[in-house]
């Protein structure tokens, strides 16, 4: 079944609390927080503080996207905000063994997403040690991108390094312009997880929206 997470970047941040419980009644499975410092990515969005303060707003997984420098500086300070699973960025971890380790040593499961420009083999050193993997399909930093088509390319190597090593219980997440069109095209290329920000928050009808994507 696949995995539907409405990415929070598009919701309305004035009624956050709000946006994210009306993304559970709609039928998301996870809540996808895009968390980014306008340094590893060009915009800033919220760390540890807004998400502990939203935490209340669902029972649902908090899918923490950490598009941050030196993200192992601050692994506990998502996890005490209330992250179920943290991913971060190969690109932005000189340690990403030792990174990848440490979340799961913490007890949370551990991702890696790797951005449009970075090969599928930057993985293959640690892809038995992760619970998910993320393909950006857009370059990082906003919602609303149009989805970069090579990524299917990538994400078919991704199924296939994983299917060669009979890794068949990793997560294989999309991220950025996934829309209607997009969906059927990642689903038949894979990915198991969704993440959607404007084809979920830019809509009125949620749940119309959330169960276009399924
Ligand atoms: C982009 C974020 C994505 C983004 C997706 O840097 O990681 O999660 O919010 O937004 P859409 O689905 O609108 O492309
Ligand atoms: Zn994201």
């Amino acid at each position: 079944m696949t995995i539907i997470a409405p990415s929070i970047l598009s919701a309305n941040f004035a009624r956050l609390g709000e946006e994210i419980g009306a993304a559970e009644a709609a039928g998301a499975d996870w809540i996808h927080v895009d968390v980014m410092d306008g340094h590893f990515v060009p915009n800033l969005t919220f760390g540890p503080p807004v998400i502990a303060a939203v935490r209340p707003a669902t029972s649902l997984p908090f899918d923490v996207h950490l598009m941050i420098e030196r993200p192992e500086l601050s692994i506990d300070d998502y996890i005490a905000a209330g992250a179920d699973r943290i991913t971060v960025h190969a690109e932005a971890c000189v340690h990403l063994h030792r990174t990848v380790h440490y979340i799961k040593e913490k007890g949370l499961p551990a991702g890696v997403a790797i951005n449009p420009a970075t090969p599928v083999a930057v993985l293959e050193p640690i892809l038995h040690d992760l619970d998910l993997v993320l393909i950006m399909t857009v370059n990082p930093g906003f919602g609303g991108q149009a989805f970069i088509p090579y990524s299917l390319v990538k994400l078919r190597q991704l199924t296939a390094m994983l299917d060669e090593r009979g890794l068949h219980s990793v997560h294989i997440q999309v991220d950025g312009g996934v829309n209607q069109e997009t969906a059927p095209l990642i689903r038949e290329a894979g990915a198991n997880v969704l993440v959607a920000g404007n084809a979920v928050f830019g809509e009125k009808d949620r749940a119309a929206a959330i169960a276009r994507l399924r």
